[in-house]
């Protein structure tokens, strides 16, 4: 069983969906978890769940909110663990996609990793040691029609992850990205029910995946078990991408 007794870990977007399980199963392991997002009655609820967890409300791509609130928690913790899941969808086909359509995809999935990140990598430079896992998706590595903003978002991350590995593995922090497939979170929940069809059939596992599928290997790249890996983009899709 992994154990990860005695380790601080934050999870940003764990309010729900892929979030919120990655926060209990870290929990369940024995690390502190710190949650943040932007919904205050879902944290404190999950919260009281883990045994009084720390929790931030905070929108992530608020650049001063960010610098403020990570420097409070950073004066009573020290992290190990950084989980960068929070991310939003808005498809559109690019004819039609709206610059704010662009923008607030662009800014909370990818811009945001960069400043979030930049805030907890100084201690951990010092303190040689350190776990960053960002969420990607499936969609940044194949494409999707109506998704050009999400999938660029998505593809950045994969850059960052792999630069940021190469430029920080001799202190130890390792960088690694997980890509889920189809995940049934609120997320997807709107999709038709012809879509989510034609999409299953791509899966040869042929069953969608659950928040606790990506919990599980989040919970791996997390543990001592993945010490000697870095810079890799773990695809956790039933097969859909291979
Ligand atoms: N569900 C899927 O099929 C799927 C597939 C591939 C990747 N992903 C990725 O997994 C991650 C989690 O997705 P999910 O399905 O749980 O979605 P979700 O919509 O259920 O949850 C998203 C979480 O992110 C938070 N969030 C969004 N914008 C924020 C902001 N500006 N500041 C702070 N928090 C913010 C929300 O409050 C929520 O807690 C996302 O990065 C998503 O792109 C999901």
């Amino acid at each position: 069983m992994i154990d990860l007794t005695g380790k601080t870990a934050i999870v940003t977007g764990a309010s729900r969906g892929i979030g919120k399980a990655i926060a209990e199963k870290l929990s369940e392991a024995g690390a502190k978890v710190i949650l943040i997002a932007r919904n205050e009655e879902r944290l404190k609820e999950l919260a009281a769940k883990l045994g009084n967890s720390p929790y931030f409300t905070l929108d992530i791509t608020d650049r001063e909110k960010v610098k403020e609130v990570f420097k409070e928690i950073q004066k009573q913790y020290d992290i190990d663990i950084l989980v960068n899941n929070a991310g939003i969808t808005r498809d559109n086909i690019l004819m039609m996609m709206k610059d704010n359509e662009i923008e607030s995809v662009i800014d909370t999935n990818l811009k945001s990793i960069f400043y979030v990140t930049k805030q907890v990598l100084r201690k951990m430079l010092k303190k040689r040691s350190g776990r960053i896992i960002n969420i990607t998706s499936v969609i940044g590595l194949m494409g999707n029609p109506g998704q050009s903003n999400y999938a660029a978002s998505k593809a950045g991350i994969i850059g960052f992850t792999k630069s940021l590995a190469k430029e920080i593995g001799s202190r130890n922090i390792t960088v690694n990205a997980i890509a889920p497939g189809f995940i049934e979170t609120d997320m997807t929940k709107d999709l038709s029910e012809e879509t989510k069809k034609a999409m299953l059939e791509t899966i040869p596992l042929k069953r969608t995946g659950t928040p606790e599928d990506i919990a599980n290997a989040v919970l791996f790249l997390a543990s001592d078990l993945a010490s000697y890996i870095t810079g890799t983009v773990l695809n956790v899709s039933g097969g859909m991408y291979m």
